[in-house]
Order: C-alpha cells, then structure tokens, then sequence
C-alpha cells in the first residue's frame, strides 16, 4: 500500500511540474493572442533577435531568445497590442502600454535565473538618441543586446504592415537614424537580407514548431511563487488587483477540500489559467504570421485539459468563475472585511451556484479570508 501512495505522489508532482513547465512555454503564445488569433510577434522576435546578438554580439543565444520571447508580457491589458503601435504617440495613449518594458522587466526579475533577460527587456524601447522610453537612454548606455531587440521589434511590426522584407526595411529607414545605433542597423540589413527568415511571416506553422522545440530545449524548474509571478500579468486585464490567479487557485483547493469528493487536481489546474484567454482585441486588418490558438493548445496536454474544463465541465466553470468573483470584489475593500462584505458577496452568488458550493464557499471565506487578505489590505494601507 505504502509503495501505491508513494508512487501516485510522485506522479502527482510530475504532474505538477508539467503543468508549470507548460505554462511557462506558453505564455508567450498566449500574451500574443488577439482575438482568436496567436500573432506570434515574440516568437519571431525571438529567433531574430538571437540569431542577430549570436552573430555579432556574441550574446547569449538562450538568455536573447528569452527576451524575445517575454518582452512583451507587461503589456498584457493594454487598448492594443504593442506590434500595432508604430509611433511614440501610439505607445503614449496608453499608460499601461508606456510602461510595459518596466512591467515585462518586474515580472521576468522574479525567476533568480531571468534577470539577465529582464536587464535587456526593460531597455527595448529607448532609442539610440535618447528619444525612448521609460528611461530615456542614449547610444552607449543602452545595451547593445537591447539595441538588437528593438530593432527587431521594430523590423517585425513594420514586416505585418508591409509584407516583405525590402518593403519593411524602407518603411523602417525613416526611423533609423534616431532609433538604431548606425552601424548595428547596417549589420542588420545585411543580416536580414543573407539569411532566409521569410518563413516566420509566411510559414507561421513551421515557425511555432520550431519555437516549441527550442523551448523544449530549454530546462528550467519553476515553483509556484515563479509561475504564479507570470501569470500576475494576466491579472490586470480588467482589474488593476495583483495576485489574483494565485488567491482564486489557493480558494478553489480549499473549497474543493471542503466539499470532499471533488478531484482537486482539475479544478486547480483550471483555476491557475482562468484568466489566461483573449487578452488583445481582434485586429482589424490581416494577420500575417499569424496562427489560431487551437494549433498552439495541441502542443500542451495539461494546459488543453484546463481550458476544455473550464469551457464544458460545468461544476468546474460554475466554481471557478464564482471564486473568480469572489475574489475581484473582496480584493477591492480597502479596510478590513466585515460581515456585510461578505453578505453582499454571498446573496449575489445565492441561486447562481449550486446550494452546496455555496456553503462550502461561505465556510471557506470564514475561516480564511483574513490570512488571504490581510496581508493586501495592510500593505495597500502603506502605500
Ligand atoms: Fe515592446
Ligand atoms: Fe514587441
Ligand atoms: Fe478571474
């Protein structure tokens, strides 16, 4: 019996870290998505910005793949996606869009191993002549391997409004001389031109195959606080209320302990990624480079079971969006909570979840919601 429980445990945690290790591959697909589309704007970024730092550089391949492929993250929640921004003003309407290097930056500083890519993602928009943001840095004091990411930032969104690499580049002229460094850009036209990577924009298939064997290549373990930090920039879509993922996933497991005969496996799985959906707005032109979200999703096992739980099985999507509730207005009160908060909470989920739920969820928010919430009212209060 003994050697039985052991051995479910151990599937159980390679169960886990599969999951973590999915999402840590899939993000980057799923902070693209607009609409139904995955524009795959980082992937591509990623494969040139490497192969660009390797050759002249000699950056680190992996950790120039990396920032190409999170660089964007921060900007999950703003009006648009950051490739259809093409002018200073367009990243300037937005706030959240302003501030999206510092964003993908805080986030990738948390895993101890990334903090060599968040020091190049933070600098992907300043400009060679110091035009840029956030901190407005000149020449020298940009890094060379930040300077190759944004011009291949750049050369990818001037690639979707043109269509062809010649075209792209004489669009990308005008805004050579204040943004690139001369000679980088020179070396870039060159290596644009020599190297056949037409096929990220037209093949975009081959180009997710191949970015998921890259990733599969690379090994990193995630705990949860890790993964939990990535998935914050999926928090803010519609509410500016941090740490939400991880307070309704911890809320689904103690609910799901409470009623009993619930497998907790699913519902948490499906409670981590419950807010990982659309994130931009469908665009309005053509999608060049571009693939539908089911292609992705055949690539990650545990990640397709989550989303297909949470759309079909109903008890799943029931609980899941009703801690999901629970959690966007109890996370809202700026003093502690009161009974009333609760009440209020409680009669607005009274005949929308079935009765048992209901009371398992009432038991649950009893007994601890001061140690989940505490902590977010007393430092809300320092700020
Ligand atoms: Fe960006
Ligand atoms: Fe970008
Ligand atoms: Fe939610």
């Amino acid at each position: 019996l003994e050697e039985i429980f052991t051995g479910s445990f151990f599937a159980k945690k390679e169960r886990i870290k599969k999951f973590y290790t999915e999402l840590f591959r899939a993000i980057p697909f799923f902070s693209d998505q607009e609409g139904d589309t995955i524009n795959l704007h980082q992937v591509r970024v990623a494969f040139l910005a490497s192969a660009l730092g390797a050759e002249i550089l000699e950056a680190n391949r992996i950790l120039m793949f990396l920032a190409g492929l999170y660089h964007d993250l921060g900007a999950v929640g703003a009006s648009l996606h950051p490739v259809r921004a093409f002018s200073l003003s367009d990243y300037f309407v937005d706030p959240w869009l302003a501030n999206h290097p510092l964003r993908s930056a805080q986030i990738l500083r948390k895993f101890d191993r990334l903090k060599p890519v968040a020091s190049i993602v933070v600098e992907h928009h300043e400009w060679y002549d110091g035009g840029g943001f956030p901190f407005k840095k000149k020449a020298g004091e940009i890094l060379p391997e930040a300077q190759a990411l944004r011009i291949t930032d750049s050369f990818d969104a001037a690639m979707l409004l043109t269509g062809r690499i010649d075209e792209a580049l004489k669009l990308l002229e005008k805004k050579a001389s204040r943004e690139f460094d001369g000679d980088l850009y020179s070396i870039f036209k060159h290596f644009i031109k020599t190297n056949d990577f037409e096929f990220l924009w037209h093949q975009p298939q081959t180009a997710l195959e191949l970015a998921i064997s890259q990733l599969e290549s690379i090994k990193i373990l995630f705990d949860d606080s890790e993964i939990f930090c990535l998935l914050k920039a999926f928090d803010v879509k519609r509410y500016p209320q941090p740490g939400h993922t991880r307070r309704v996933r911890d809320l689904v497991a103690l609910i799901s302990a409470e009623i009993g005969y619930v497998q907790p496996d699913a519902l948490i799985r499906a409670a981590t990624v419950h807010e990982v959906y659309t994130v931009y707005e469908p665009y309005k032109g053509s999608y060049l480079g571009a693939v539908d979200k089911k292609e992705v999703l055949e690539y990650f096992e545990l990640l397709s079971e989550a989303f297909a739980d949470l759309e079909k099985d109903p008890f799943v999507s029931e609980l899941v969006y009703a801690v999901c509730y629970v959690d966007r207005k109890l996370s809202h009160y700026e003093t502690g909570l009161s009974e009333e908060d609760f009440l209020d909470v409680l009669s607005y989920l009274n005949g929308r979840v079935n009765p048992e739920v209901l009371l398992a969820i009432n038991r649950v928010l009893k007994e601890h919601s001061e140690s989940i919430y505490k902590d977010m009212i007393k430092r809300r209060r320092l700020l």
